[in-house]
């Protein structure tokens, strides 16, 4: 299973903070934002990861992250030159994908769930990760049957059909290039997620997962102030379950990870 950070973009509703460095580089409670979605990847046992940045940003992330090695994985890096959608970063990813079976994070989406067995399990077509929100029409809304069967997915509809929002972080089996290839521009300009994962519906073979945790696309001020209280309690333990995946234990292989994200782990 490869992996895929998306953390293109100009961060324009997080302006100024992003006026000199990208969104996804800016601190969440004790750490850089991508640091979170890499953790996701990491814990599910993917160990090459590509990450997709926006090209005046490019030697920030390569500074921070590096090759990979003190995270125990490897690290590729591409650039995306406009942020013409996320079903792209397929398209930019091909040659580094060379059909294998691939999961796609936001680099501003932070959960707090272990997907780890979701993603060891996944098999064949494409798995989406719902949440239930308030807000669901500024988002991917998915309309689902009583047994959780995905029924179609829309792309920020002015009336949801539910309250499910399609988070940012998708798994797909190997023909996930060809598929992207496929799509065409949307009204916004954008190769859209949704449309993807409406060609694997089609199919049938689309499947979702809810998302039982947190989940936060922080990418406002108000849900990037919400991230770091939600990480705050979560490295703190004073979380309601006191059960989070966000601290985990470094394993034996891991163990030259980078000194601070180590010590934030343990
Ligand atoms: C994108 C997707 C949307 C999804 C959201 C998750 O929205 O298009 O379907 O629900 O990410 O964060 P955008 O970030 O383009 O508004």
């Amino acid at each position: 299973m490869k992996g895929i950070i998306l953390a293109g973009g100009s961060g324009t509703r997080l302006y100024p903070l992003t006026k000199v460095t990208s969104k996804q580089l800016l601190p969440v409670y004790n750490k850089p934002m991508i640091y979170y979605p890499l953790h996701t990847l990491l814990k599910a046992g993917i160990k090459d990861i590509l990450i997709i940045v926006a090209p005046e940003r490019s030697g920030d992330f390569l500074n921070l992250l590096g090759s990979g090695k003190e995270f125990g994985a490897r690290f590729a890096y591409e650039v995306q030159d406009q942020p013409r959608g996320i079903a792209e970063a397929f398209v930019i990813g091909k040659e580094f994908i060379e059909g294998d079976p691939c999961t796609l994070i936001l680099g501003d989406n932070i959960y707090t769930d272990d997907f780890s067995e979701v993603i060891a399990n996944h098999q064949e077509g494409a798995k989406i990760f719902v949440k239930e929100v308030p807000d669901a029409n500024r988002f991917g809304v998915v309309e689902m049957d009583e047994s959780g069967k995905v029924l179609g997915i829309e792309e920020k509809p002015k009336v949801p059909k539910s309250r499910f929002a399609q988070t940012g972080l998708y798994i797909y089996d190997s023909k996930v290039a060809d598929y992207a290839e496929k799509l065409t521009p949307s009204a916004r300009l954008e190769y859209e997620i949704t449309d993807l994962n409406n060609m694997y519906l089609k199919g049938g073979q689309l499947s979702a997962h809810k998302v039982r945790g947190e989940w936060i696309d922080a990418g406002t001020f108000e849900s990037l102030h919400r991230a770091s209280l939600v990480v705050r309690e979560h490295e703190l333990g004073i979380h309601k379950n006191n059960e989070s995946s966000l601290k985990v234990t470094i394993r034996e292989d891991q163990k030259n990870l980078k000194e601070d994200f180590t010590r934030s782990l343990l």
